[in-house]
């Protein structure tokens, strides 16, 4: 949910007035009278399209929606405009300003209570351990009973951005041995102050990118990577993956090889998988995978909406912070020189602004 109650005051102070739809709640588990208490309407579907300015919402809006959107008006969400650039298009065709916090600049500090992508990917890292564990067979940590001692669960988190971290500190604090590889050198230390031991391969590979992220690996460095990598999978009985390059597949660090050396009862858990692929060669977005040799590949979709409360609460956070800086005298002040408006805003005026979008939407020989 876009908004809970508790997010409802500062912008009220602010002079906003707050429509609700009704039973919009309902999945983050938040009733229609809570809203009410804090002082917004709760209206209709039709008069919640009708009558608000700005719409804010969790995910991009489905085709029937979007069709509901009218001139002038401004939606703003998580909206993946990089995954689906012919929706920008017709935003903008239709003089929708479209506003996606995926496009906040992360390493803004006065934008960082704005980053939605980090609040999401702390819950599903967190919620990822606990997926993982509630699906291995075993204790994660060392148990001394009188039936018996268990050994404490080996895992590998691979991938240590804001969701790897998070899966690092779940993992530990549950008792596990944690291992954790990233081919940004600078995460050695990130991981090792939270209690993991950093995989270092004998190959060096430094991939830092731009803006902090990964870049791409070249088809020598995945090799040998992967080779390296093999033998410390085989290893593991429980492996949550993470690794991301923005605007491109996720690349595959576990592949069919790795997963048939381990052992029956190991667990992964893809947290990249989507219809693009995952790093996990053999999951499947959305489903459970057993492998003949019973290991167990998690890939669940959409992590957060597993933990409504938590994921709403800190998303409401961001979607406040962010509209409260993009409302100047009563309405969306979109100034393309803006820090932080000028990259959220992906569609104004009947125009696409992200220059992003407007490439992926050129066709194919243009692009070249
Ligand atoms: P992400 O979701 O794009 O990727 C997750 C991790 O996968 C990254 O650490 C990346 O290096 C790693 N990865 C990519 N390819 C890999 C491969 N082949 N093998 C192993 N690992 C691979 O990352 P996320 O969580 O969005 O964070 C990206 C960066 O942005 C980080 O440096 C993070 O610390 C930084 N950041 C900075 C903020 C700030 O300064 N306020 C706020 C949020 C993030």
């Amino acid at each position: 949910m876009a908004l809970v109650p508790d997010a409802l005051a500062k912008l009220t102070a602010a002079g906003l007035e707050i429509l609700v739809e009704q039973g919009a709640g309902k999945g983050a588990l938040i009733p229609d009278a809570a809203y009410a208490d804090a002082g917004a309407t709760v209206v209709s579907t039709n008069d919640l399209y009708q009558q608000a300015d700005v719409v804010l919402r969790v995910q991009k809006p489905t085709p029937e929606e979007a069709r509901r959107l009218r001139k002038g008006q401004a939606v703003i969400g998580l909206l993946q405009p990089l995954l689906d650039p012919q929706l920008m298009a017709k935003l903008a065709e239709d003089g929708v300003s479209a506003v996606s916090l995926d496009a906040i600049p992360r390493t803004l500090s006065r934008a960082q209570t704005m980053d939605a992508l980090s609040s999401q990917a702390n819950v599903g890292g967190y919620k990822a351990v606990l997926m993982a564990a509630a699906e291995f067979g075993r204790y994660f940590p060392l148990l001394t009973t009188a039936a018996g001692t268990a050994k404490p669960a080996n895992v590998l988190i691979l991938g240590i951005g804001v969701a790897g971290l998070q899966a690092i500190g779940t993992a530990r604090r549950l008792g596990a041995v944690v291992k954790a590889y990233d081919v940004r050198p600078e995460t050695r230390e990130q991981a090792e102050s939270l209690g993991a031991q950093f995989v270092t391969l004998k190959t060096q590979i430094d991939a830092t990118g731009a803006g902090g992220y990964a870049r791409e690996l070249t088809a020598e460095e995945r090799a040998a990577q992967q080779a390296e990598l093999n033998e410390v999978i085989s290893g593991m009985d429980v492996v949550i993956t993470t690794a991301q390059v923005p605007g491109r597949k996720p690349p595959v660090l576990v592949t069919k090889e790795a997963v048939a050396k381990m052992k029956p009862g190991s667990v992964l858990l893809d947290m990249a998988a989507s219809a693009l692929g995952g790093n996990v060669e053999l999951s499947k977005a959305g489903e459970t995978v057993v492998t003949d040799n019973l290991v167990t590949i998690l890939a669940p979709e959409n992590i957060p909406a597993t933990m409504p409360i938590g994921s709403s609460s800190f998303y409401a956070r961001n979607i406040s912070a962010l509209l409260l800086q993009l409302v100047k005298d009563g309405a969306l002040n979109l100034d393309p020189a803006d820090e932080i408006a000028g990259p959220v805003t992906i569609t104004h005026g009947g125009e696409i602004r992200s220059e992003a979008v407007k490439k992926l939407l050129q066709p194919a020989e243009a692009k070249a």
